[in-house]
């Protein structure tokens, strides 16, 4: 396999260029492809902003937050460009995409708009750029890209590798920006994903982590999501399996059976619940119910009894009254997620959502916010001293910020385990007596090795 080529300080004859990536693990495994496009248009890598002969910052639009980062990063390019104007700045990503009339009206120093389907160009925009002054544009959108027979460039060392198996969502939620963003979903075909998960264990990773913005409705000719977890689990050497993000309404008693059936697919399963109200889960298109929920994360931890559930919860969605939001407390109390990523509702231009009239006003969604992250933290500590007296799984991933004495990885359900290092190694499954919970971490004790899954 072709080796990954950074920038090291010395003297070269080659481009360097410089990456920032913003959003979701989708825009890191897509930064790790452009990595690719440029090593072999012969730029190097670098962390050195200054030394940058290009300059990209890879971009997300899911809410207003993530854009105004990126505002803001944008004025630090201008005064780069300004001290070296040869330099070329690229705007990628989901926010390309959406915001390109803006950034080119506003931002003149930006010398390439591309959205996520158009990575490929990047080569040929790089050479015309040099001979044209305007920006170059390119947002179409792609029913077939999905990136085949690029092998990502990958910073994160030795453990998790993300691999990305379809692109794109046709689910429509009225509050998301991502299916216009990222247009319509495709899936990769079997091979070229075995292909590449085989590469990744050749080249020393222990952890896949398969994405999709939906990546439960994986489907290439007649191959579903379930088919293709089977298929990768086979992979000799492969510790684990982990996959993101689902949509509770795709996921199949097969899909359970199979986590069940393998030992190296992880007992964890990100659950986006996004509201308990049955009234706002209508009107945000999420096609389940409080009770359907309800129920499916009963069979969850009926089929995985082990298993960790995490979820994504909005409050302050147009039309959420005070019942609305104490329904969503309500089925925070009877589920007791392991973990929770809360936001407030923020409206996207050109969402359905964003329509409403009866939006809510900006004090009483953060009133809403500090709530459920408290009771959250309150169900996580909860939920992780029920693991205290027991021994886990680990997969040894690096050192603990905390300490270098201590090693920091991962259960199968997901929650981050502290302990001291003694012989274990990084990459090695060994097994880990909890001794304690605190916040949302575990601590513990090396038992023994165990022999990888
Ligand atoms: N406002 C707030 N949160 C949003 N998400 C998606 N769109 C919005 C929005 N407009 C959240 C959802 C999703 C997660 C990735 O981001 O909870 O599951
Ligand atoms: Fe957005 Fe809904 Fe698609 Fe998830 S399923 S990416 S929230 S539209």
């Amino acid at each position: 396999m072709k080796e990954n080529q950074s920038y090291t300080g010395k003297i070269s004859n080659k481009k360097i260029f410089y990456i920032e990536t913003y959003g979701c693990q989708m825009n890191v495994a897509d930064s790790e492809l452009i990595k690719t496009i440029m090593n072999d248009e012969g730029y190097l890598l670098s962390n050195d902003i200054t030394k940058a002969d290009a300059i990209f910052v890879n971009t997300c639009a899911i809410r207003d937050h993530a854009e105004e980062k990126i505002h803001s990063q944008l004025g630090r390019f201008a005064l780069l460009k300004k001290e070296k104007p040869e330099t070329i700045i690229g705007v990628l990503g989901c926010m390309a995409q959406n915001l390109k009339h803006d950034l080119l009206e506003n931002r003149p120093f930006v010398d390439i708009v591309l959205g996520p389907d158009s990575y490929r160009r990047i080569p040929e925009l790089l050479k015309r750029k040099n001979t044209q002054k305007n920006s170059i544009v390119d947002t179409t959108l792609s029913r077939y890209e999905v990136y085949d027979g690029l092998f990502p460039h990958r910073d994160d060392k030795g453990v998790n590798a993300w691999v990305s198996i379809m692109r794109g969502c046709d689910k429509f939620c009225t509050f998301c920006i991502v299916p216009f963003t990222r247009g319509r979903e495709r899936s990769r075909s079997k091979d070229s994903i075995l292909d590449e998960v085989q590469k990744a264990v050749d080249a020393g990773y222990s952890e896949v982590t398969l994405l999709g913005q939906n990546v439960n409705s994986y489907l290439y000719n007649e191959l579903n999501f379930e088919n293709l977890l089977q298929s990768i689990a086979k992979t000799p050497s492969l510790k684990r399996i982990r996959y993101t993000s689902p949509h509770p309404s795709d996921i199949t008693d097969e899909l359970l059976s199979t986590m069940s059936r393998y030992q190296n697919i992880c007992n964890y399963i990100h659950l986006p619940l996004q509201s308990g109200s049955d009234k706002i889960l209508k009107r945000m298109n999420r096609t389940y119910t409080k009770n359907q929920f309800l129920k499916l994360t009963k069979k969850i931890r009926k089929i995985l009894p082990n298993v960790g559930i995490s979820t994504d919860i909005i409050v302050g969605f147009p039309g959420e009254t005070n019942k609305d939001f104490y329904e969503t407390i309500d089925i925070m109390n009877k589920v007791m997620f392991d973990s929770a990523f809360n936001f407030k509702y923020s409206s996207r231009p050109g969402t359905k959502a964003s329509e409403y009239e009866d939006q809510i006003d900006e004090h009483e969604k953060q009133n809403r916010l500090e709530k459920i992250i408290n009771l959250q933290k309150q169900h996580t500590l909860q939920r992780n001293q029920r693991l205290v007296g027991k021994v886990q799984s680990v997969l040894v991933e690096k050192e603990s910020k905390m300490s270098n004495k201590q090693w920091a990885g991962r259960t199968d359900s997901n929650k981050w385990v502290i302990f001291d290092k003694q012989s274990a190694r990084v990459n090695e499954i060994v097994s880990v007596l909890i001794t304690k919970a605190q916040g949302i971490t575990l601590r513990g004790e090396l038992v023994k090795k165990v022999k990888a899954a």
